[in-house]
């Protein structure tokens, strides 16, 4: 995409990236893509917020260079050093070598820990403003969200929040940038969801955190380093992050997640039971063989809901091992509080349950029931599995 103006004499120069397929080397992104959004202010004194990721630098540069001669700009702003925003830090250097680069004092130590980057460079303060001219930037330091030395730069005359990877979303620009312009809005939040739940949430306190210090603030434009720009309802992707944040402590929606691994179908057959139980009790619920799905999915249900079932057999005296990955994945991001429940099935010796109990415990998990069977589940096992799940259901209401 070309660059375009968000207001005047400021705009967005990102690019989309169509050719990774993992997302920080982790996450699945072939299907949706990603973008890498910086920001060109032309003034008295010309800043750019952010850059882009090293693979697509030349893409960048010519996106610059279409805009302003880059002897002529003053400051490199870094809100966050992920090398997804810096990664073109080093050729810009070379070809800016009068730019001030900036950021907070973790930034600029990262800029010399991966670029070598020590010269002409400022360690910023929270709150400082910097102004070029007609307008005036003040610097919000936003500390994990979701590195610790990750701001947020707030435009005081426009209102806007240049955000980065806070309120960002995986998924390419089809050829429109703002949330008004989309077709999909939906697709954007789903994708902000997963983003959120793969990069963010960990670090939900300090969101909550940012949230409150950004709550002094008249934001018009949200601006990230990722996906659309919120122009016509910021308040919009403001709320779900304060809604999402919030769902690392408080109760998540009614519905179960269900997680399942299967060898030889033994704790599939037995999985059925279970679904018609939880049916039974009109709880919403979400199935995912984590054999063929990446976490990256099924991340956003288990944040999002109340309920987790985790069905899978025992492999080598432990868990399945798609399973043990999803869960390490969710005790990664902190899926905490939720009321689970497990069932599997096991040949010559069990294993599966101690391992769930050893996760369920760590994440402070409510386990309503456990049932492990060896081999196929009899009348009496499925007895138990329906009455568990029908348990778990009503719980996770
Ligand atoms: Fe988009 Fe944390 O980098």
């Amino acid at each position: 995409m070309q660059p375009i103006e968000i207001r005047p004499n400021i705009y967005w120069v990102g690019v989309n990236d169509r050719s990774t397929d993992l997302f920080e080397g982790l996450w699945p992104i072939s299907n949706q893509g990603v973008t890498y959004n910086a920001y060109l202010i032309k003034d008295e004194k010309n800043a750019l917020i952010d850059l882009s990721k090293e693979t697509f630098t030349d893409d960048f540069i010519n996106q610059l260079e279409s805009l302003i001669g880059l002897e002529n700009l003053d400051y490199v702003i870094t809100n966050h050093m992920e090398p997804d925003h810096s990664g073109a830090l080093l050729r810009l250097r070379e070809l800016a070598p009068q730019a001030k680069f900036l950021g907070m004092n973790k930034a600029v130590a990262m800029m010399k820990d991966f670029y070598t980057i020590d010269q002409n460079v400022e360690v910023l303060k929270h709150e400082q403003t910097l102004s070029l001219g007609r307008n005036t930037l003040k610097f919000i330091y936003t500390p994990f969200v979701h590195w610790p030395e990750t701001m947020m730069t707030y435009m005081i005359e426009e209102k806007i929040l240049f955000s980065c990877d806070g309120f960002g979303s995986f998924g390419c620009l089809d050829g429109v940038l703002f949330d008004d312009e989309t077709s999909d809005q939906g697709f954007y939040e789903r994708e902000a969801l997963r983003y959120y739940t793969n990069i963010i949430a960990a670090f939900s306190k300090h969101v909550l955190q940012a949230l409150d210090k950004l709550s002094a603030y008249e934001v018009q434009m949200v601006a990230p380093a990722h996906g659309l720009v919120w122009r016509k309802d910021p308040e919009r992707i403001i709320s779900l992050y304060k809604y999402w944040a919030s769902l690392a402590t408080e109760r998540s929606e009614a519905g179960v997640t269900v997680l399942y691994g299967t060898m030889y179908r033994n704790t599939e057959r037995a999985l059925e039971h279970a679904l018609q139980a939880l049916a039974s009790e009109n709880v919403p619920v979400e199935v995912f063989n984590v054999g063929l799905t990446d976490p990256s999915y099924i991340l956003p249900e288990l944040w999002t809901k109340q309920g987790v079932l985790i069905a899978a057999p025992t492999y080598e005296r432990a868990m399945f091992p798609a399973m043990v990955h999803a869960l390490n994945m969710a005790e990664i991001k902190g899926v905490r509080n939720k009321t689970a429940a497990y069932i599997g099935s096991y040949s010559w010796s069990g294993g599966a349950k101690g391992v769930f109990e050893g996760y369920a415990e760590r994440l402070n998990w409510d386990v309503v029931g456990t049932h492990e069977f060896i081999g196929s589940a009899k009348a009496n096992d499925l007895e138990q599995i329906r009455a568990l799940s029908r348990q778990l259901a009503l719980k996770s209401k």
